[in-house]
This record gives structure tokens, C-alpha cells and sequence, in this order.
């Protein structure tokens, strides 16, 4: 099963993949970790895109897409993939439709993780993940269960903020997901792939709703949006 995980900065899609990826055997394309990815080991392309990153713009459809591309023909997809923060544009839903029948896929539910914006700002500035292994945390909900030690690899201290999780860049990372993401709302709904989730919830009650959403859509079940 492919899907495509939607929402705006802090709503949880990329802890909702984690936890897809570890029960389900899911394989999780994030376009923002594959970004943050080629920043650290400094290649061209990572260096072109930081700065604008760091604003909290969209890179172009041309990178992301091309990010997309190689990982979807260089992988198999274990039990199927979850698209996080991809596709972020129309150019984009419309090039992963593409992609995916190229190789032979089909997106199978798009799931909307609605929250209310005032709940972003504490979203995004009380994360933080372990540096060693990528485990996110969260200073009031998922706070690691001895202080300054990683639950997932047991290393101590080594624990980053992203550069891009501050109200200043948060309001442009917003204002982006309005003005070029939430189209795409509309579209996937037109399309009958649309289901909407309550993002503001607990994370297990978020995990039991999108449990809700692929059991359904496995049965043939449609789905209210
Ligand atoms: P990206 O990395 O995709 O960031 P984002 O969309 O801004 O989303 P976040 O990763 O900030 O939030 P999330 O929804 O994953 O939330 P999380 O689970 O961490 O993109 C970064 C940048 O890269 C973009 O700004 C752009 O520049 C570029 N980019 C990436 N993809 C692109 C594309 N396709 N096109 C163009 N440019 C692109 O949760 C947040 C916090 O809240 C965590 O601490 C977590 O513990 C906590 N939390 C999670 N769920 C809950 C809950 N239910 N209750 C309470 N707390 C919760
Ligand atoms: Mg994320």
C-alpha cells in the first residue's frame, strides 16, 4: 500500500512514519530528511539548497522530484511506500502519478493530518532528535526516558535542533504549505483518495486513526474524507 502522508510543519507525519515503518515494514520517503541528507554530506546539490531551507521556502520541483525518481526505481518499497512531505506542489502529485505508474505502482490513500496552527509553534520548538540515530523527540510529549540518553541507540548528549525550527521560518513554512500545499487537498479529493485524520490528538490516538484509514481502504472500504 502507497501513501501519501499530508500536512502542514509539525503535524506529525514524520512520527506517523516511523511508526509505519517499524509495525508495518513501510518504507518512508521524506523529501526533507533526503534534503537534510545531501546538506550534511555537502554535496552541490545540498549546498544549493540550504540556504532556502533554512527560510523555510520549497526547493524546486526539479530537485525533489529527481529525489523521488531515484529512490522509487532504486527500491523495492518493502510493504509499500509512505510519501512524507512529497508531493508539496501540484507539479509534484502530478509528476508522482507519473513515477508510480512507471514502476508499476498506484498510490493507494492520501492521509490529511489536520491541526490547528496554534498547536505548531510548541510542535516545532520543543522537537528535537538524537543526532546519532534520527529518533525525534519532543520536550513536552516524548522526552527520552533517562535525560540526555537516546531511547532508540542508548548514546548520550548527542541531541540536535533542526535549523529551520524557529517561528521565524516556521511562518514561511507555513505560509507555504497555504499558498502551494493545501491545493492539493482539493486534488486528492477529487480523486477519491482523500481521508481526514485529527492530527491534534495523542500520538497513539493519530496511529489508531491511520491503522483506521489503511485497514479500511485494504477492505475496499471507501473512506469519509
Ligand atoms: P520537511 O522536513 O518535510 O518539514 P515539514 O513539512 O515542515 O514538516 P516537519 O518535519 O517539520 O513536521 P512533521 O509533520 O514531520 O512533524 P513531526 O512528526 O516531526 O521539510 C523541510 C524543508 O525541506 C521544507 O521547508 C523545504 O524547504 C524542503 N522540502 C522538503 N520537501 C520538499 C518538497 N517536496 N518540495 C519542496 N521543498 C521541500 O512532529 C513535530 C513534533 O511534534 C515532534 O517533536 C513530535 O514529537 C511532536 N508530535 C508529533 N505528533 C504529535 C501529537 N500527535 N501530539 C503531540 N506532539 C506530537
Ligand atoms: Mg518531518
Amino acid at each position: 500500500m502507497n501513501i501519501i502522508l499530508l500536512g502542514p510543519p509539525g503535524a506529525g507525519k514524520g512520527t506517523q512514519a516511523k511508526i509505519l515503518v517499524d509495525g508495518r515494514g513501510m518504507v518512508q520517503l521524506s523529501t526533507g530528511d533526503m534534503l537534510r541528507a545531501a546538506r550534511s554530506s555537502g554535496t552541490e546539490m545540498g549546498k544549493r539548497v540550504a540556504a532556502v531551507m533554512d527560510r523555510g521556502e520549497l526547493v524546486t520541483d526539479e530537485i525533489v522530484i529527481g529525489l523521488i525518481e531515484e529512490q522509487l526505481t532504486g527500491n523495492t518499497g518493502g510493504s509499500g511506500f509512505i510519501f512524507d512531505g512529497f508531493p508539496r506542489t501540484l507539479a509534484q502529485a502530478d509528476a508522482l502519478d507519473k513515477l508510480l505508474s512507471k514502476v508499476g505502482q498506484k498510490l493507494d490513500a492520501v492521509i490529511e493530518m489536520r491541526v490547528d496552527d496554534s498547536a505548531l509553534v510548541r510542535r516545532i520548538t520543543g522537537r528535537f532528535t538524537c543526532s546519532n540515530c534520527g529518533e525525534g523527540y519532543h520536550e513536552d510529549v516524548k522526552k527520552p526516558a533517562k535525560e540526555g540518553v537516546c531511547d532508540a541507540c542508548g548514546q548520550s548528549g548527542t541531541f540536535n535542533k533542526r535549523a529551520d525550527d524557529n517561528e521565524e521560518a516556521l511562518k514561511t513554512r507555513l505560509l507555504a504549505y497555504y499558498k502551494d500545499t493545501s491545493p492539493l487537498i482539493g486534488y486528492y479529493y477529487a480523486k477519491g483518495k482523500l481521508n481526514t485524520i485529527d492530527g491534534l490528538a495523542s500520538i497513539n490516538e493519530v496511529t489508531a486513526s491511520i491503522k483506521g484509514v489503511l485497514d479500511a481502504v485494504s477492505e475496499g472500504i471507501a473512506v469519509e474524507a
